[in-house]
């Protein structure tokens, strides 16, 4: 077996057409555009036609990614889903996906770290690679938040928003792929941010809809204060690990779930406001899908060029923390 470094060659991504703009929400909850712009940095989200699963939105996203390249799904060896809203609970979004592009000689399965899904799959995806037992990996970030989202919960509501984003891993040509990562859970943070109902513990019943157990329920500031101080300790020690400083990082492309988050985030590493991507106004927080739809949009616009040092960092229900360092070496289309 040799090491080889994982590179992403490609990227793609699906968001639903239909917008959710504040003023809309605001006539559904007792909030303003103000307020959530000011407290969030939100201004709009998409958000799917009611009953559109996240394998829809998960295997548009990753089918941009291959055309993109150039390849056909046959090519994927595996394909990983960080998700947090399964079509389902079994089978696995990975499934669905395969089975909607075709992707004949691929296994795969769902990776359940809430915003952290993308940067732990990544994480994982990319072992395949160095390990030299796979080729082509599809890493996907995928979330329909809008299904288990209480419209009548102005804390909760306002904040997040549907979609997907994809990259594909392959071994890296030359010094570019993942430089390391870092990540850590600490599940006594649980009880600030999760779903309660529908799993083994509580399962579906007339009285978990009752007490609305099938939605989203967090403790906001518990969850701003750990994510701002998290990130910043995440990304350090990665960065301390390779002898880096914030003065090498290129992007920071982190978690969208708050700009404030983001702000504080940057600020403390020291880092420009030029070196952090922000796209939380358009989408919100879209949990497993916001660093991919991120870096798609660093991608169109431009942002990175070969030997960039990209930094991704996410935090989550969990509480998970996760960042990982990537040397860019540029997307891939066509033979090669
Ligand atoms: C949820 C969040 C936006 C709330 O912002 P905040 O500044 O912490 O606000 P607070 O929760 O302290 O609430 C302040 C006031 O605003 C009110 N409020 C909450 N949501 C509101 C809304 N949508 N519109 C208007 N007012 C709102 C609260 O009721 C509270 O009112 P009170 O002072 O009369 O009690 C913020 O805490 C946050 O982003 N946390 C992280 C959440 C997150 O990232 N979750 C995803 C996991 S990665």
């Amino acid at each position: 077996m040799t090491f080889r470094r994982a590179a992403i060659t490609s990227v793609g991504r699906f968001l639903p057409e239909k917008v959710l703009s504040n003023k809309e929400l605001a006539k559904m909850v007792d909030t303003s555009d103000e307020w959530i712009l000011a407290r969030t940095g939100i201004r709009e989200r998409r958000i799917v036609e009611k009953g559109t699963g996240t394998s829809e939105l998960a295997a548009k996203a990753a089918q941009e990614a291959l055309d993109r390249r150039g390849i056909s799904a046959d090519d994927v060896d595996l394909i990983i889903v960080g998700t947090v809203t399964p079509d389902m609970m079994f089978p696995a979004t990975a499934c669905l996906v395969q089975d909607k592009i075709n992707a004949s000689r691929a296994w795969g399965f769902d990776l359940s770290a809430a915003c952290c899904g993308f940067v732990y799959s990544l994480s994982v995806g990319s072992q395949f690679i160095a390990s030299g037992m796979h080729d082509r990996v599809l890493v996907i970030g995928a979330d329909v938040m809008s299904s288990i989202v209480d419209y009548r919960d102005r804390a909760t509501c306002v904040i997040f928003g549907d979609g997907a984003g994809a990259v594909l891993l392959e071994a890296s040509e030359d010094d570019a792929g993942l430089i390391g990562f870092e990540h850590k859970i600490e599940g006594a943070g649980g009880k600030f941010l999760n779903m309660p109902g529908g799993g083994s513990r509580h399962p579906a019943s007339n009285e978990t809809v009752q007490k609305g157990m099938h939605y989203v329920h967090q403790e906001g500031r518990q969850v701003f204060k750990y994510a701002v101080r998290r990130t910043y300790e995440t990304t350090t020690k990665l960065l301390d690990r390779f002898d880096m400083t914030p003065d090498d990082v290129t992007l920071l492309i982190a978690h969208q779930a708050n700009v404030r988050i983001l702000d504080a985030t940057a600020q403390r590493l020291g880092l420009p406001p030029e070196k952090v991507i922000k796209n939380i106004h358009k989408f919100g927080n879209t949990t497993g899908a916001t660093i991919p739809l991120a870096l798609y949009d660093a991608v169109e616009e431009n942002r990175l060029d070969k030997g960039d040092v990209v930094l991704f960092s996410s935090v989550g229900a969990g509480f998970t923390a996760g960042a990982s360092l990537f040397r860019w070496g540029g997307l891939r289309n066509g033979d090669g």
